[in-house]
């Protein structure tokens, strides 16, 4: 059977080494804090936010309890992110939803709060970085908030990030999950193509401007490469060369 919560650290553990920075954007009891913790080690750093003072009390203790390394920096609201958190981190993840007290609600997660906060997030992740937000559709506002990053983490420039989502779907009201990988800060994958592209556009650019000054019987001559010998006027601007990296259109 599939192990949501399995599945989570699998993409955690692939993305985070020690000594990197992570963070827990909804700290709750300090679970998900915890584990983050223990992976990043004494020269690692986390930032933990919650809302309620409660989750800082609670957070504290079990960390204390557990004997998390002291690289833990515990704060307020996950809006104010961009205020706390000083590099690119490389690992975040969003437990949606209210804090886990048996019967009780209390404060739960909320769109007008969430989305900008996930927002800021994807803009101080590392290369090579993950993002975790983990949603419960059982209750409206966990609904509204999945509808919404869905229809968000679609318009993500697939050049830079790999969007995915974890879900049971003959379980449509168990939690599931959103999984925002950064591509690896790399070198062309094919450096010798984006040569070849940018020659192969100068040829057309060229040939294309020859034949339209031959049809306007301005008698250029069509060099033997396919360049144009005469000079474009204004009224018949030269077809533009269009510069091309080589490396779009090789990513996911
Ligand atoms: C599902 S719980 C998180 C569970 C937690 N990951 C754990 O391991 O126990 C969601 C938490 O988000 C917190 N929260 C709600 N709004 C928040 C906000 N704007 N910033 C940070 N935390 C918020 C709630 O107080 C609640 O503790």
């Amino acid at each position: 059977m599939v192990d949501l919560l399995a599945l989570q650290k699998e993409f955690l553990l692939a993305h985070l080494r020690e000594g990197d920075t992570a963070a827990d954007f909804t700290m709750g009891n300090g679970n998900d804090t915890l584990f983050l913790s223990r992976t990043v080690g004494e020269s690692g750093r986390v930032f933990a936010f919650d809302v309620q003072e409660e989750a800082l009390v609670s957070t504290r203790a079990h960390l204390q309890a557990e004997g998390a390394p002291e690289n833990y920096t515990l704060i307020a609201s996950h809006d104010r992110l961009a205020e706390f958190i000083p590099t690119p981190f490389r690992a975040g993840i969003f437990n949606l939803g209210y804090l886990p007290r048996g019967e009780e609600k209390g404060v739960t997660t909320r769109r007008e709060t969430t989305l900008p906060a996930v927002r800021a997030a994807l803009d101080l992740l590392a290369p090579d970085g993950v993002l975790l937000v983990a949603v419960y559709p059982g209750h409206d506002e966990g609904r509204l908030e999945g509808e919404a990053l869905a229809a968000y983490f679609a318009t993500l420039n697939r050049y830079r990030f790999c969007a995915s989502c974890f879900r049971i779907l003959n379980s449509p009201a168990a939690p599931y999950f959103f999984v925002v990988e950064t591509k690896e800060d790399r070198p062309l994958r094919h450096p010798g193509r984006a040569a070849k592209n940018q020659r192969r556009a100068e040829r057309l650019a060229a040939a294309i401007n020859a034949a339209s000054r031959r049809l306007r019987g301005e008698g250029a001559e069509a060099a033997p490469n396919g360049e144009s010998a005469g000079m474009p006027d204004a009224d018949h601007p030269p077809v533009p060369v269009t510069q091309t990296d080589g490396d779009e259109g090789t990513g996911v």
